[in-house]
């Protein structure tokens, strides 16, 4: 069975008060397919809200990361908590701990594990790990622009990409700071294409999307390889 690994966005899972309805139809989808998976979930608002409450207080950034990492698990303990059969009880706090658990259970669930980068790229540290060939980022956003579409109505969106075109984007966007916004965490951007590993962007809301992509298919969002 081939593993496939999920960056699950934060403001998806909890976007105020966590979404179990959602989080409960995405993992009947999972289920219904032939592949394991780990997923790693965003910290979303609550990462944010921590984070800012965090540097208001005087915090380091580097403190501002640890409590948005907090908030990342805690998130991730929601989505555990809902597959609840098949997979970690409590959520990983390193690559060890899931790889070991990812050979007893079909899913493996973490949050973040180091201050400095973000959930995307523990998710592809993760396939990396687990030798995962296919990344899925799902967001609210329904694939990658040239430019943030909300800002710019003429922003374009991009079906498939090289990974040189990804690194470019993403270095315009980096900004390296606790619970702020990127397409796709410069870092992460790098990892997929050492490891030449396919990163599908979806919108996680949309179920059909996000199973043609699990299933390596041609669908709505934007394809990395
Ligand atoms: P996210 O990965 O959730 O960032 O981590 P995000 O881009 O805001 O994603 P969404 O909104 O959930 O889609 C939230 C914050 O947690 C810290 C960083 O500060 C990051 O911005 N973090 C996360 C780390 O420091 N290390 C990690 O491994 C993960």
């Amino acid at each position: 069975m081939q593993t496939i690994v999920l960056s699950l966005g934060g403001s998806l899972v909890n976007p105020g008060t966590p979404d179990l309805q959602y989080v409960s139809s995405l993992v009947r989808l999972l289920r219904s397919t032939k592949y394991r998976f780990g997923i790693v979930v965003g910290g979303g608002k609550l990462a944010r809200i921590w984070a800012d409450a965090m540097r208001k207080k005087g915090a380091s950034e580097f403190e501002a990361d640890e409590v948005a990492i907090k908030a990342t698990k805690k998130n991730a303990q929601i989505v555990a908590d809902i597959i609840k059969k098949d997979v970690n009880r409590k959520v990983c706090d390193s690559f060890d701990s899931a790889r070991e658990q990812a050979k007893k259970h079909r899913f493996v669930v973490m949050g973040g594990t180091i201050p400095g980068i973000t959930t995307d790229s523990d998710a592809v540290l993760l396939a990396e790990c687990l030798g995962a060939k296919r990344v899925l980022n799902l967001s609210n956003i329904d694939g990658i622009y040239s430019d943030n579409p909300v800002r710019n109505h003429n922003a374009k969106k991009f079906r498939r990409m090289s990974y040189a075109q990804l690194i470019d984007l993403a270095g315009k966007n980096d900004m390296r700071k606790a619970g702020t916004h990127f397409v796709f965490d410069f870092l992460a951007c790098k990892l997929v294409a050492r490891s030449k590993i396919e990163a599908h962007f979806v919108h996680g809301k949309n179920l059909l999307d996000v199973r043609k992509a699990i299933e390596g298919r041609q669908h709505g969002g934007t394809v990395v390889k």
